[in-house]
């Protein structure tokens, strides 16, 4: 049986990316860290170097799996795919909002068949991506104005769940109030390194400001004592956790 210390919190909102290149370290640190975290999240590097028997060795850790494979093609295919991920019970999953209204009532009709239907996620627009790439694609938007575009569209498809940069929580809660759940990654804790995130928010900061799932990676995998780091992300937030 399992003790206390070994099991997941299911209400925590603290996600780890598991952006690691090498599936023993990368399960091992999973399980490590299970006590401290949600969930883990895998992303497309995970997923196309090790497939579906890696996805398996993580979630033989019995952590729930965000799946981040941000998907985008025309809905018969990409309900396909969700049919076919949903088989791996991940909880959540993402798709590309800019894939249209109809892609994403298709993601969505195809995960509720599932037995256990996975959590469709929205991805607006990228953070890499700026007015001027907009212009250069012809969408006559700023950046700020086409997030918010992105968020009705996927609303409108019935998504409740986006994710979003820290900086778009607070106008996001303005928009759509508690109708929608937020997930963020960017979050470095005060003194961490920023790396290649530009506009960064403290764990606690985003949580306060309306964030449900922070996405944290490097912070947690890089720290000399990852399971320390971890811990205290994760300490942090409890006091303003629902109930608390
Ligand atoms: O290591 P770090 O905490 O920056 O990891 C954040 C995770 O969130 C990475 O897996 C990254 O790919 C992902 N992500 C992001 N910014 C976005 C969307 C996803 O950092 N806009």
């Amino acid at each position: 049986m399992a003790s206390v210390t070994d099991s997941a919190d299911a209400n925590n909102p603290l996600f780890l990316a598991l952006d690691i290149s090498d599936i023993d370290t990368a399960a091992s640190i999973a399980k490590k860290l299970k006590p401290h975290i949600g969930g883990v999240k895998i992303g497309m590097e995970f997923f196309y170097n090790f497939g579906a028997r890696g996805y398996e060795r993580i979630r033989e850790t019995g952590l729930p799996i965000f799946l981040d494979l941000k998907l985008h093609d025309i809905p018969a295919t990409v309900s396909a795919a969700v049919r076919t991920l949903a088989r791996l019970s991940p909880a959540m999953l993402t798709i590309h909002a800019g894939g249209g209204i109809e892609m994403m009532r298709a993601a969505l009709s195809a995960a509720k068949e599932a037995d256990a239907p996975p959590r469709i996620v929205a991805v607006g627009m990228l953070t890499s991506l700026e007015d001027a790439d907009l212009k250069r694609e012809g969408i006559p938007q700023t950046a700020e104005i086409r997030t918010r575009h992105l968020a009705d569209n996927a609303i409108e498809a019935g998504i409740n769940t986006l994710v979003c940069s820290p900086r778009e929580i607070t106008p996001l809660r303005e928009r759509f109030g508690g109708d929608v759940s937020l997930v963020t990654p960017g979050i470095r804790p005060e003194g961490a390194k920023a790396d290649d995130q530009k506009r960064t928010m403290t764990p606690e900061e985003a949580y306060r400001l309306g964030a449900d799932i922070l996405v944290i990676g490097r912070p947690i995998l890089h720290a000399g004592n990852p399971e320390a780091a971890a811990r205290a992300i994760s300490e942090s937030l409890q006091p303003h956790r629902p109930g608390e």
